[in-house]
């Protein structure tokens, strides 16, 4: 199935810290955000990706030169700037049913193989990527949850491109994921579970973790 990216990096990266958001640092010579589209760029079934960067920012220098991608602003929430991400495919020309993914640029390590599952999935609803969680967790009150009936979400999320706008224009601020969008407007959504490697880059040591990681993904 054909597909347009959206691939958000206009995040400010409080958590992790230091002069650079974490998508423009570098692992083995290349910036995260690169490593992160070159997992898409060798898809036979992209059309195009929109790189949401942060305001006053251009993009790392070693960004690939690739004719599908274009570049745009995003804004203080993760929220407006995929939804800036979205408009601005549609006015590259894409359309109301076309399928959107957006992927976290702090997401290097995707395997192949998940972007295909999604792609599948695609085809019936909107869906994303999930992992099982390992650890027993429990609540701040002490209430062990029942791991089996929760998951880890990653991404790429994705659906039909009027829907994702839809949900996210129409939705309330704050919310952390597409998927959660897409659920609060009712759009039947699927989770699609996948490989657990595809952590995204959070706290200092995920960048060694990630680098340590690069070549355990196909
Ligand atoms: O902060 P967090 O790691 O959850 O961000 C996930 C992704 O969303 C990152 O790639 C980040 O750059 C992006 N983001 C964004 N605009 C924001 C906040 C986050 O594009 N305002």
């Amino acid at each position: 199935m054909k597909f347009w990216l959206v691939v958000p990096a206009a995040g400010s990266s409080q958590r992790f810290g230091g002069d650079q958001p974490k998508q423009f640092l570098c692992i083995d010579g290349i910036s995260v955000l690169t490593h992160t589209l070159n997992r898409f760029l060798s898809h036979p079934d992209l059309l195009g990706v929109q790189v949401v960067l942060p305001r006053g920012q251009s993009a790392p220098d070693d960004l690939p030169s690739d004719s599908r991608i274009q570049s745009c602003t995003g804004g203080d929430t993760r929220r407006d700037s995929v939804l800036a991400g979205c408009l601005a495919l549609t006015h590259r020309g894409a359309a109301d049913t076309d399928r959107v993914l957006v992927h976290d640029a702090a997401r290097p390590l995707l395997p192949r193989a998940d972007i295909d599952a999604l792609l599948q999935a695609l085809t019936q609803s909107a869906a994303y990527l999930v992992a099982p969680v390992a650890d027993t967790l429990r609540d701040h009150q002490g209430q062990t949850l029942d791991r089996d009936g929760i998951h880890r979400v990653l991404t790429p999320q994705g659906a039909e491109l009027a829907q994702m706008i839809k949900a996210l224009e129409q939705g309330p601020q704050g919310l952390t994921d597409e998927a959660a969008y897409l659920l609060q407007a009712g759009v039947e959504t699927q989770a699609v579970v996948g490989d657990g490697i595809n952590q995204k880059i959070t706290w200092p040591r995920d960048l060694a973790l990630a680098q340590a990681l690069m070549s355990e993904v196909t």
